[in-house]
């Protein structure tokens, strides 16, 4: 994080809360293909949506199957739509909206993504919670000076999604997998053999988001929940190629029970 970070998080809560002073005690973010999912979390009466251009310091994302707007809805604060490092975007933008989220009052956040499974009891359409995670993306989001508001210098990451939320989850929803979530950068896919190596490295799922997210969230002292979505099976555990669109047709092939899980989750964890 560079020196402005905490400035750059306060300028965004900021412009959240000159249009909404709901509090916030849940944050979701939802990755790709799970935009729509907002809408079927908003049943409150009143919900405040702030498309990220009017959020100072965020932007537009720029990947398709992430739609870019904060929606407050009850006690819940919903990113659709992320940031990923690919994007040329800094850590720190990155991380901006987590940070949003935590900044805003979430005392929880769930993080939520596109993945692919590399464990072969895995199959497309699987929602799996993630119990911890390998940083492969080469980078840390700590990096830089410790920002004002974070716990630690070096915060401890022995459990990084908290055991207790997993256990809500699957109270929810009994059917849930679970695994190690690996992060690469992207945005090319993984080889066979980076899968096979990832593989034995203990790795169940690999994508391209959510653990800078999470080790800042962490940071902050909130609580994380991840959730993946397989959208594929990983590189050449199948016959066929891999291509974006389907992630993204397969994570909105998934949306209703991610609506189902998250809205339960949403009314557990709120009050
Ligand atoms: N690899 C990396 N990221 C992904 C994948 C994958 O197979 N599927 C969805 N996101």
């Amino acid at each position: 994080m560079v020196g402005d970070f905490a400035q750059r998080v306060q300028a965004a809560v900021a412009s959240v809360r000159s249009r909404t002073d709901r509090p916030v005690s849940v944050g979701v973010v939802l990755g790709s293909g799970l935009s729509d999912v907002v809408d079927g979390l908003v049943r409150s009466s009143v919900p405040t949506s702030v498309p990220y251009a009017d959020i100072e310091g965020f932007g537009a994302p720029s990947v398709s199957g992430h739609r870019g707007s904060l929606v407050v809805a009850g006690s819940a604060a919903i990113m659709a739509g992320r940031f990923h490092y690919y994007e040329g975007r800094s850590m720190d933008d990155v991380v901006l909206p987590v940070a949003t989220l935590c900044g805003l009052g979430a005392r929880v956040v769930v993080l939520t993504n596109a993945a692919g499974g590399i464990n072969p009891a895995y199959a497309p359409g699987d929602l799996v919670l993630i119990r911890d995670h390998i940083n492969l993306m080469g980078v840390n989001p700590l990096v830089g000076p410790q920002a004002a508001g974070t716990t630690a210098r070096f915060p401890d990451m022995t459990e990084v999604y908290d055991a207790d939320l997993r256990s809500v989850a699957r109270r929810i929803d009994g059917d849930l997998k679970d695994g190690v979530y690996a992060a690469l950068t992207g945005p090319s896919y993984e080889t066979p053999a980076e899968i096979t190596m990832l593989a034995r490295l203990g790795a169940d799922l690999v994508g391209m988001s959510t653990v800078p997210e999470a080790i800042v969230a962490r940071s902050y002292g909130v609580r994380v929940l991840g959730i993946s979505t397989v959208t594929n099976l990983a590189a050449g555990l199948s016959g066929s190629l891999l291509d974006h669109s389907e992630v993204v047709e397969v994570g909105r092939s998934m949306q209703a029970r991610m609506v189902r899980l998250l809205g339960s989750i949403i009314d557990e964890l709120s009050g």
